[in-house]
């Protein structure tokens, strides 16, 4: 069993949740490889897939969706998950739309979504980012929660398990 966790990471903290979802399969003797979506050779190896992205502007970083785009038809015979980073915890009403309508015809039917807080430095930002971080409320510090990534990666090794 082969699994590829890519993901999309602007500022390090979804690259962070794709590793403790690693460290985690590994607790279960699952063994993932973690790469970034625009480092990674493809899909082509692995039984399956876990896609991550951090959400900007209510969308995901265009190389995670390009990504998801270009791996669409071998996606679709293989065990497929995906995450969102973001800081709104309403990702699947109007804020971070484009993190779920946007990608989901890319995607087997039926494949799970699970949005995570992420977390953000006000040193990393620029001034236009800082400008839409205050327009938008937008709390700084790191919100990842790592008990909640653990579990997700626990069920999809259980889900691994059962196939
Ligand atoms: C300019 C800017 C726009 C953002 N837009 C959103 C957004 O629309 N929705 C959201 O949930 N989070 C948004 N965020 C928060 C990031 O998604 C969050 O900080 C994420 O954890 C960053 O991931 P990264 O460190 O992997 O780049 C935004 C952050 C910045 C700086």
């Amino acid at each position: 069993m082969r699994v590829l966790i890519a993901y999309s990471s602007k500022y390090g903290s979804t690259r962070g949740i794709a590793q403790a979802i690693a460290e985690q399969l590994g607790t279960h003797a699952v063994s993932a490889d973690v790469a970034s979506v625009t480092e990674t050779t493809g899909v082509a190896d692995y039984d399956a897939v876990i896609v991550g992205s951090a959400i900007y502007m209510a969308q995901w970083m265009p190389e995670a969706r390009e990504f998801l785009e270009k791996s669409a038809a071998e996606l679709a015979d293989r065990q497929v998950w995906v995450f969102s980073s973001g800081l709104s915890d309403t990702p699947s009403k109007d804020t971070n739309s484009g993190g779920n309508r946007g990608i989901r015809s890319f995607v087997p039917e039926g494949t799970e979504h699970r949005h995570f807080t992420g977390a953000l430095d006000m040193d990393n930002l620029n001034i236009a980012e800082r400008a839409v971080i205050a327009a938008a409320r937008g709390k700084y510090g790191d919100h990842r929660d790592f008990d909640a990534i653990r579990a997700w990666a626990d069920s999809i090794a259980e889900k691994l398990r059962a196939d």
